[in-house]
Order: structure tokens, then C-alpha cells, then sequence
């Protein structure tokens, strides 16, 4: 598997951006492509076929925009802020296009899909959209650019999912790589923008999955997230063996292809999380336990709203299921305060279900009315932005105590830890994660990137844990 270096990613929950090299040996490729990602971990798994896609047709990438030939946005709707940063980054590009006239610049991702020709037609700011569904027109539509022609295709499908593309790994460490196992979202929660945007979901062939991981497991890397919206409905038939495979059944699989590969998965509904799933990950030692689930409010009545379709007491109970099965399990979730009609009581029902729960990490929004949207159409967006950032900072607050108290109960315990990296701080230093996705920070000694190794936690901060390497 071929690795290229293109571009920069824009993840909140990686926190930070990737300040990447020049890439070299670009010299067989005529023309250059520079794609910056945005949003989510399925964005960046997206920019990874579209890569495959470009070198195909002769592009090579590049990681200085400066000397592209094609310039890509793969960008996210899921928040105003999310498109407003978006459209600022355009501008900066189309400053580019005057110096250099024959520069094409695409934007691809939700934000295409949910503005379409808008951003062509009206706001002049693009010369290709590209929705994600329709990626594999994309050399096609870049012809039509050069020609001067407007280029779009927004059609959303009901079966594409890339499976028979290779993905080349954009800005790598060779350790972790995400897997797409399936798109869309049938789930219409009705504050988000998802469904409309990336279309009905649909379950990637288990067995192309499989081929994935095997290579990435072949070419190096130790670790493997696999990636949908909503995981635990993944679904796919098998017609020629005549089975079914579950999601339990992908993980067990994907398990099974070495003890050295570390499988991880994101993101869990908590409707639709089974006892099958968690005791497979409880059977495999490198399915790592930690489980990302997102709750959104503490209110059933809130809940009820946004159409999660479950409780706060279905939650809570969940929750108790995941800690009897999988004792030691990591656990993180996703949080929106100041949604439609939210009372003082239905933010301390959020606080409350926090304080039960006292999860490891926890993303944390203001509702941001999305057009389109089930919300948008049916409630009014009546809670002032101060009490959304009030609520949101005081829950910020809180989540800050519990990740703390959850860090300082590692102290003096050992972890085995995939080590990803040189840490940042100091060069005499090694980092990665541990099963429960903590990071981890240690002395270098004689490991490197790629080795399992068992580290002994002495101390902490917020968001590390500090050891020594005893193995
Ligand atoms: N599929 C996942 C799930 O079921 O929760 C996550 C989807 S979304 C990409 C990631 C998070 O963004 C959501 O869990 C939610 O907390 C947040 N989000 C989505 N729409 C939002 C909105 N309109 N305003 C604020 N936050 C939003
Ligand atoms: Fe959005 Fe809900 Fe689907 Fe998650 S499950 S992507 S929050 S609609
Ligand atoms: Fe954003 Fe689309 Fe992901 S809206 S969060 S990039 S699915």
C-alpha cells in the first residue's frame, strides 16, 4: 500500500492540526493535487479514496498548495462554525487563483452536498462541487474544469462505498489507519445535517474490509478504527457464502487477522450497541476497550426531540452493561447543550447524567440550527447564545474534573501501549495510546514507532499520562 503525504487535516477530536513535509518523488505525475480535510474521521478516510482516485488519473499529491495544480476542500456541515472557517480557507484559495489563473479548486464533502451549485454559481468561490458520493466522476469533472465548464455532481447513491478502492494513506504515521465500513446515516436525529449529506446508509463488503486491514496489517501498521456513524447497525450480506455478518461478527473478524493488530471502532449508537458487541470485545485482547458514545442530553425529554429514539434511564442502563461486561472500559461521549426549548432543569439532568457517568473524554457543543434539518423545520431556535455558551462552559467545567480524577486513578498502574510517535514536547520521548485510548508518554530507550510496549504510570496531567517503559 502506497503511502503519500498531501495537505492538512482539521479534526477537532484530534485536537491540533498536522503540519506536514514536502512530499518527494512526485517527478512521474504531470500534475500536482493538494487536499486539505475537515470534520470528521470519515472525511479524512474519504480524502484517503479520493488520493486513489487522483493517482490514478496522474495526479500526484503535494503538501504545499503553492504548487498545486488542483486545489481540494474536503469539508464539514455539522456546525456553522465548521462552514464559516470553510468559506474563510476558500477566500485565502481563491487569492491563489488570480496569481495563477489555471489553478482549479474543488470543495468536496458535506458542505457540497448540502450548498450544491451555490458555491459555483453564487458565491463564485469554487470551480468544481463534488458531494461524497460521487468522488469516482471526479476526474471527469476536473476535464470539464480545465475546459472552463461548470462542474458538479452531488448525486447521492444508495450502494457506492468505495470498497474496491485501494485508499492511499495520507499524512500517516504507518501505525493507524482508519477503515470506512459503511456510509450515510439512516438515523434522522433532528438536530444534524448528516443524513441529508452523506445520503442512506449502507454496509461495505466484509470481506473488501478484510482485505484492508490485512494489508495495512502486512505493510506495517498495528492499529485499525473502523468507521461509520452509527457502527453497530452495520449490516452486510454475504450472498455467495449465503450469510449474514453483524458488526460483532466484523470485529471478531477483523480480531483474527493478527493478536498484533489493535482494532478499534467508532462511532456506537447507544440504541443499537449489543451484548454481542461488547462481549466480543471483551473475547479479544486487541479489540481495545473503549467505546465512544455519544449520549447528546441528560433529558429524556430533550432526547425525545432530537429523535435519539432512547432515554436518559436507557442510557444509564447501557452504560452499567458496558461497565459489568467490559470492567475496565474506556468511555467518551458526544454532548449538546442549549438545544430548542432546553430549561435550567433539563441542563442539570446533562450535568447530572455527566456525573454519573464520569467519562474519560467528552465532546461538547452549542446547538448550531443546521437549515434543512428536522429541528430547523419543526421548533424554533429559542435559547440565547449566552445561555448556550454558559451551560456549554460549565459542562466543560465538570467534564474537566471528571477527565482529571479519571487520569489520576492510572497513577501507579501498567498499561501496554502502541507506540505511535516521537512526542512533541521532547524528542527524548515516545508516545501512544493505551487500550483505553489514553495517551501515553514514556523515555525513548530502545523503542520505536510501531512496538507494543508495557509502560508504567508515575504521574499525570489533564490529557496524558507520564510513565517508564518496564518491558
Ligand atoms: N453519528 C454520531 C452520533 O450518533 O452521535 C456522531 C455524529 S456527528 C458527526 C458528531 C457530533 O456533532 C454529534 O454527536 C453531536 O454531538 C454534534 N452535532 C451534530 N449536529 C450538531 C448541531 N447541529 N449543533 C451542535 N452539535 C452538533
Ligand atoms: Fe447524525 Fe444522529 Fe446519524 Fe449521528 S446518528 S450522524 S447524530 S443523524
Ligand atoms: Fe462533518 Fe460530514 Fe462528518 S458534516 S462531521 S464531515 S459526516
Amino acid at each position: 500500500m502506497e503511502e503519500l503525504v498531501a495537505g492538512k487535516i482539521h479534526d477537532e477530536k484530534r485536537q491540533g492540526e498536522a503540519f506536514l513535509p514536502d512530499i518527494e518523488s512526485t517527478g512521474i505525475h504531470n500534475k500536482h493535487f493538494y487536499i486539505e480535510s475537515y470534520g470528521c474521521a470519515m472525511n479524512f478516510a474519504d480524502s484517503e479514496v479520493i488520493a486513489s482516485i487522483l493517482q490514478q488519473n496522474n495526479f500526484g499529491a503535494t503538501a504545499n498548495f503553492e504548487e498545486a495544480d488542483l486545489i481540494l476542500i474536503n469539508t464539514c456541515s455539522i456546525r456553522e462554525k465548521a462552514e464559516e472557517r470553510i468559506r474563510k480557507r476558500l477566500t485565502e484559495f481563491k487569492t491563489a487563483k488570480k496569481q495563477n489563473p489555471s489553478l482549479i479548486i474543488g470543495i468536496l464533502g458535506c458542505m457540497a452536498e448540502r450548498l450544491k451549485g451555490n458555491l459555483l454559481e453564487e458565491e463564485k468561490l469554487v470551480d468544481i462541487v463534488v458531494g461524497p458520493d460521487a468522488y469516482r466522476t471526479l476526474p471527469q469533472l476536473i476535464q470539464e474544469a480545465e475546459t472552463g465548464q461548470k462542474a458538479v455532481n452531488v448525486l447521492l447513491s444508495r450502494d457506492e462505498t468505495y470498497a474496491d478502492i485501494s485508499p492511499i494513506r495520507l499524512n500517516s504515521n504507518g501505525v493507524n489507519a482508519f477503515v470506512s465500513i459503511m456510509r450515510g446515516c439512516n438515523n434522522m436525529c433532528s438536530f444534524c445535517v448528516v443524513p441529508f449529506t452523506r445520503g442512506r446508509e449502507r454496509s461495505r463488503s466484509a470481506l473488501s474490509i478484510i482485505a484492508e486491514c490485512e494489508a495495512l496489517f502486512n505493510d506495517g501498521y498495528r492499529e485499525v478504527t473502523l468507521l461509520g456513524q452509527n457502527v453497530d447497525s452495520y449490516y452486510w450480506r454475504d450472498e455467495e457464502n449465503n450469510t449474514n455478518v453483524s458488526f460483532a461478527q466484523l470485529l471478531e473478524k477483523a480480531a483474527l487477522i493478527s493478536p498484533l493488530l489493535r482494532v478499534r471502532f467508532s462511532t456506537s449508537h447507544p440504541k443499537d450497541i449489543t451484548d454481542e458487541v461488547l462481549f466480543t470485545i471483551n473475547k479479544y485482547e486487541n479489540i481495545c476497550n473503549y467505546i465512544h458514545l455519544p449520549v447528546q442530553s441528560g433529558s429524556t425529554r430533550l432526547l425525545q426531540l432530537m429523535n435519539r429514539t432512547y432515554s436518559r434511564e436507557w442510557y444509564l442502563a447501557k452504560v452499567d452493561r458496558i461497565k459489568e461486561i467490559i470492567p475496565d472500559c474506556g468511555l467518551s461521549t458526544d454532548m449538546i447543550t442549549g438545544f430548542c426549548t432546553e430549561t435550567e432543569e433539563d441542563h442539570q439532568d446533562s450535568m447530572s447524567l455527566m456525573e454519573y457517568c464520569e467519562f474519560d473524554l467528552a465532546y461538547m457543543y452549542f446547538y448550531s440550527e443546521r437549515p434543512g434539518t428536522l429541528a430547523a423545520r419543526r421548533f424554533e431556535d429559542d435559547i440565547p447564545l449566552e445561555v448556550k455558551k454558559r451551560r456549554l462552559q460549565e459542562m466543560v467545567n465538570l467534564h474537566r474534573v471528571h477527565s482529571l480524577k479519571s487520569m489520576q486513578r492510572d497513577v501507579g498502574k501498567t498499561f501496554k501501549v502502541l507506540i505511535e510517535g516521537t512526542s512533541k514536547k521532547n524528542q527524548d520521548e515516545l508516545f501512544g495510546r493505551n487500550d483505553q485510548n489514553k495517551v501515553v508518554v514514556f523515555p525513548k530507550m530502545n523503542f520505536k514507532k510501531g512496538d507494543y510496549v508495557i509502560v508504567k504510570v508515575h504521574d499525570c496531567t489533564a490529557g496524558t499520562l507520564i510513565g517508564k517503559a518496564i518491558s
